[in-house]
Formats: structure tokens, sequence, C-alpha cells
């Protein structure tokens, strides 16, 4: 059992030796999330069993003896009325919007990657970022004139969650109220600025995952996996979220199996990219990117009544820009050693600073 608590890098340049803590402690580890202490729950076992228990709860008010950290708390109220505004882009009588609106928007943006001359393109900001931008606008109603405000108002809640004065948060805020007669708040506007967060992570990831491992793009193109091989192989080696940015919280007592307990009281921390990557699943070499992997079953989208709801438009918009991506540019490479390769400094999020790339390989 480990004694010390374990603070968390909030840059993420410690990443894979926080992961490794996680694998190999038995239980929960005590750990410091930017000042808060939290039990990170990196066994997918244990993972699965609490989020299933009703004494954890993601709404820090249900009890009342912690103080309020000044930042929007996923109420329960909040789930419900983030998946109604929702709703509508997954009605299963409009099957193909998601596809259709995924697709127009990659075309568009491969059709402006094409025309663009400069010798090398940071695909994180010009791909990922615009597609998931555009996306999720397209698929929520904002008017073309609004993404600019969309897109600021993503960005204020990532970087400080507590921003809900910021004059594009607010304005994002009301747009969505609106589109739900009156129902939104900041809960809403975060919990869309993390699913935006996570998807511009998962294609990045994946598009790295494939310079950095060409022999992996070469099964692909040789019929040995499919390109949602790529994706869920992604998902499992690089979760978008390597711990959400929700916490959850212990209502009781609560004893875990083994025989420790988590408090009442206590906060949890569902570490998705360690329970994901965890050898228990995949064996000893569960950290290495193989799309032929028999087994590629993780958590990145977590589990239960609160799982995301929005993992088929991950799945399908991650599957198209690869597809397109690599379909128009078969030369492209990174431009950078694949060592230099930051990761995003973000303590929850898991994707790569920037993504420099030569789009027709190095000329
Ligand atoms: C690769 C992309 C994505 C990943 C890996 C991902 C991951 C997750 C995870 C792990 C959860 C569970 C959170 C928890 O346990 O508290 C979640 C919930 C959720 N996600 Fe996603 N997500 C992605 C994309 C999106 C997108 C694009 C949206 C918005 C359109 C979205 C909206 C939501 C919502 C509404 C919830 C439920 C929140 C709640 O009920 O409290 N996600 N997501």
């Amino acid at each position: 059992m480990r004694r010390h608590t374990l603070a968390l890098d909030p840059t993420a340049r410690r990443r894979a030796e926080e992961e490794r803590i996680l694998h190999t402690t038995t239980g929960p580890v005590r750990v410091d999330v930017l000042g808060e202490l939290a039990w990170a729950i990196g066994d997918p076992d244990l993972l699965r069993w609490l989020l299933t228990d009703h004494r954890v709860v993601k709404d820090r008010r249900r009890y009342g003896d912690r103080p309020d950290p000044g930042r929007p708390t996923a109420h329960d109220q909040a789930h419900h009325r983030i998946r109604d505004l929702l709703a509508p882009v997954f009605a299963p009588d409009r099957p193909d919007v998601l596809p259709v609106t995924v697709e127009r928007n990659t075309s568009a943006l491969l059709a402006d990657l094409s025309e663009n001359d400069d010798p090398i393109v940071d695909l994180r900001a010009a791909y990922a970022v615009e597609l998931s931008v555009r996306v999720l606008a397209d698929l929520l109603g904002i008017p073309a004139d609004g993404r600019g405000v969309f897109r600021r108002a993503l960005d204020r809640m990532l970087e400080d969650s507590a921003a809900t004065s910021d004059p594009d948060v607010r304005a994002m805020t009301e747009f969505m109220s609106a589109a739900t007669a009156g129902e939104s708040g900041p809960a809403e506007t975060l919990v869309l600025a993390i699913g935006h967060e996570a998807l511009v992570n998962l294609i990045g990831s994946a598009i790295a995952a494939l310079l950095v491992a060409p022999e992996q793009r070469g099964l692909v193109r040789a019929g040995r996996a499919t390109w949602s091989d790529v994706v869920e192989e992604t998902l499992r080696v690089a979760a978008p979220m390597s711990h959400h940015r929700l916490m959850r919280y212990a209502v009781e007592d609560i004893e875990l199996p083994g025989g420790r307990t988590i408090a009442k009281g206590d906060v949890i921390l569902p570490s998705y990219g360690a329970a994901s990557n965890n050898p228990k699943y995949a064996g000893a070499d569960s950290t290495v990117f193989d799309v032929t992997r028999a087994d590629k079953s993780h958590l990145a989208f977590g589990h239960g009544t609160l799982a995301c709801p929005s993992a088929r438009l991950a799945r399908i918009a991650c599957r198209t820009a690869l597809v397109g991506l690599f379909g128009l540019f078969p030369a492209i490479e990174l431009a950078v050693p694949a060592a230099t390769l930051e990761p995003s400094p973000s303590l929850f999020g898991n994707g790569h600073a920037a993504l420099p790339v030569y789009l027709h390989g190095r000329r």
C-alpha cells in the first residue's frame, strides 16, 4: 500500500510515472488534485464497482460539510439537462445526422489543409480543434457568427472552470439556456467544454500514434486492422480524459473489497486513463499501442448511468478524421522528433500541446 500522497502533475509531464503508480498500488491511491485531496481509482474493477454504487455521487452539495470550491459542480439536475440538450443530436430516428455533419466538416477542413502552403502545420489547432468546434456547434445549432464566442467560452471554461462571469462563457451559457428553455447553467457549459477537450485529445492522440509508429498505419493499409481498431486502441492506451474533471463524493463510509474504507465526505477521482491501460486488462505490454491487440476493452467513456452519451459521436468523428487525413496526405510525417512532442498541460485531459507535421512529407 502506498503511504504518501501523490501530487498529480498539472503539466502532465509525469503522467506515465503516475499511471505506473496507480497500476501497481492495490486499491485507491491518495492524491493531491491541485490542492484538493482525493482517492484516485485506477483499478478497472474497483472503478466500475464504485461508479455503480449509490453511495458515490457526482453532486458535491449532496453533503453539507465541505466548502463550495467556487466552481460549478455537476449537480444531479445538470446531468439530465445536458443529456436532454444533446438528446436531439442522438435521436434514433435521425441516425445519419452525426456521420453527415462530421463528413461535411472534415471535407471542408481537409480542403483548407490542402491549400495550406505553410511548410509545417499544427494538426491539433488546424484539424482536431477545428473539427470538434465545428461539429459541436453544428449539432447544437450555434449560428456561424456565434462560433468565435463558442470556441472562446470552451477554452475559458477549461482554463478556469470558475470563470462563469467571463463574457464569452456568459454568452454561451445564455445561448444554451435559451436552447433548453432556461434550464442550462455554467455546469452544462463546463460539461460541453470537457467533451470538446476529450474529442480534440482523441483525434490528436490517434494521429500522433500513427505518425510515431508508421508500421501500425501499415497494418491498417494492409487490411490487418481497421480504422476502428485504431480509435479503440487510442482510447485504451491514451484515454482522452486521464482523470475526470468532475469528481465523485462518498456520501457514506464505503468499505472496499479487501477491507479498506473510503470515508463519508471523501473525494473520489475516477482515473479513466490508468484504468483503461491497466495491465489487469491487457497484460504486461498494456501501455504499448498495438492495433492488432485482440482485447481493447477500456473505460475511456466512463461506466454506469453517467457514462458518456457522446461515445458514438467521438468514435465517428475520430475515424472520419483519420480516414480523411491519411487518405489525402499519404506521405504525412511528424515535423519534430517524437520524443519532443509535449503533452497538453492538463492534469485531467490527455493530449498533445501541438502536433507539427509535414503534410506532404519532408521534401
Ligand atoms: C473522445 C471523446 C470523449 C471522451 C473520451 C469522453 C469521456 C467521458 C467520460 C469518461 C464521461 C464520464 C464522466 C464521469 O464519470 O463523471 C463522460 C460523460 C459525459 N460526456 Fe463525454 N467524452 C467525450 C466526448 C464528449 C463530447 C464531444 C460531448 C458533448 C457533445 C460529451 C458529453 C458528455 C456528457 C454530457 C457526459 C455526462 C455528464 C454527466 O452526466 O454528468 N462527451 N464523457
